[in-house]
């Protein structure tokens, strides 16, 4: 049976994820696509931290570990933070590895160029899990640039924001009270700035940007509002006369054919597609010349939903045939 070696970068929620996902999907992988998919090396920051157990996989702190293992086919990142990820990325892709990643505020800056050098050096890049987490959306723009075009994408992108609006107005919770909430629910990170602030939604619209439009707005121009200085009683209000407040991402090109950009919070009444999503989903309305409109809903995040993202990477990269996996007997 043909195998693929696979390495992990950050054992974190996403990193587990994948590695759980491949051991509990192996038999299924194997029988779909004709190959076992064997991690061999799990980068860490801190080796001596207490983790599961794991078969046949090394834990190390070194890349070179990784890098210099002539074995390894493909490399999933879900480290955080823009460097070392890059500088990792970069080299596995120069080492002939295909890579797949969920890093987001990586892939925002450094995406367009990881496709570039990842073309250059005949090898694939995954990143469906950068945005919206277990939502298909990169796939789905994907497809459909394939024989239409994107006029606009408008989205809730980030689950804890939506989470905290739907708490403030469904309880009346202070925005204080309902980041708590996020946050011990696991649905917000320890330190929930870019949540909250709009940044990490931006992120993932310069992601879609830059697939759909082929380029990325400058950043400067885009307006990123966050949901930290919203009151319940603004929620409530708007209830009264119908309307919601969603954390927007929204991206359309105009009349003259410059990319307009937005991020915040806007009003929307129930006719809107993104009305009736609550909680930690994240929505994505894709509209195009053909289609029409599209709404994608689900999970933005968790170990679970992002982890089975990169693996649909994975598999998509076995099934292009792009993988020269190592022959071994079993
Ligand atoms: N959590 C989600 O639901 C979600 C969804 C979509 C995308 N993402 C993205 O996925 C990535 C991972 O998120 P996460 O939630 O899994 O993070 P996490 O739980 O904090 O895990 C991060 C992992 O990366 C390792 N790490 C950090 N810096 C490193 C370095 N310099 N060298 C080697 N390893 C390093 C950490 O090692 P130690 O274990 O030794 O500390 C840890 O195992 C992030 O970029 C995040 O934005 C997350």
């Amino acid at each position: 049976m043909p195998s693929i070696k696979a390495a992990i970068l950050g054992f974190g929620t996403v990193g587990e994820g994948v590695y759980r996902i491949l051991q509990e999907k192996r038999e299924e992988i194997k029988k779909s696509t004709g190959f076992t998919v064997d991690v061999v090396s799990i980068l860490v920051k801190d080796k001596a931290k207490n983790r599961m157990p794991v078969t046949g996989a090394k834990f190390t702190d070194d890349i070179q570990d990784v890098l210099n293992n002539p074995e390894i086919d493909i490399v999933f990142e879900a480290i955080v933070g823009e460097e070392p990820a890059y500088t990792y990325l970069s080299d596995a892709i120069e080492k002939g590895c295909h890579i797949i990643t969920a890093n987001k505020m990586m892939f925002a800056k450094h995406g367009p160029a990881l496709l570039k050098h990842a073309e250059f050096r005949n090898v694939k890049v995954g990143f469906e899990a950068t945005t919206a987490g277990g939502v298909p959306i990169i796939r789905t723009v994907t497809n459909l640039l394939a024989g239409d075009r994107v006029k606009r994408i408008q989205g809730i992108l980030n689950g804890t924001s939506n989470f905290i609006l739907t708490k403030m107005r469904e309880e009346g919770s202070s925005f204080e009270l309902a980041l708590k909430d996020a946050q011990q629910n696991g649905y917000a990170e320890a330190d929930p700035t870019d949540d909250v602030n709009g940044t990490d939604a931006f992120r993932k619209l310069m992601i879609l940007s830059s697939l759909a439009f082929g380029q990325q707005p400058d950043w400067e121009d885009v307006p990123v509002v966050g949901i930290d200085h919203l009151e319940s009683n603004d929620l409530l209000d708007a209830s009264k006369d119908d309307l919601r407040y969603r954390h927007v991402a929204d991206i359309w090109k105009d009349e003259k054919g410059k990319l307009q950009a937005t991020v915040g919070p806007v009003l929307i009444g129930d006719s809107h597609p993104l009305f009736g999503i609550d909680g930690v989903d994240n929505a994505i309305i894709v509209n195009t010349e053909y289609l029409g409109s599209l709404t994608l809903i689900g999970p933005g995040a968790g170990m679970y939903p992002t982890g089975s993202a990169m693996v649909a990477d994975l598999l998509h990269i076995i099934r292009q045939h792009e993988l020269k996996p190592v022959m071994v007997t079993n």
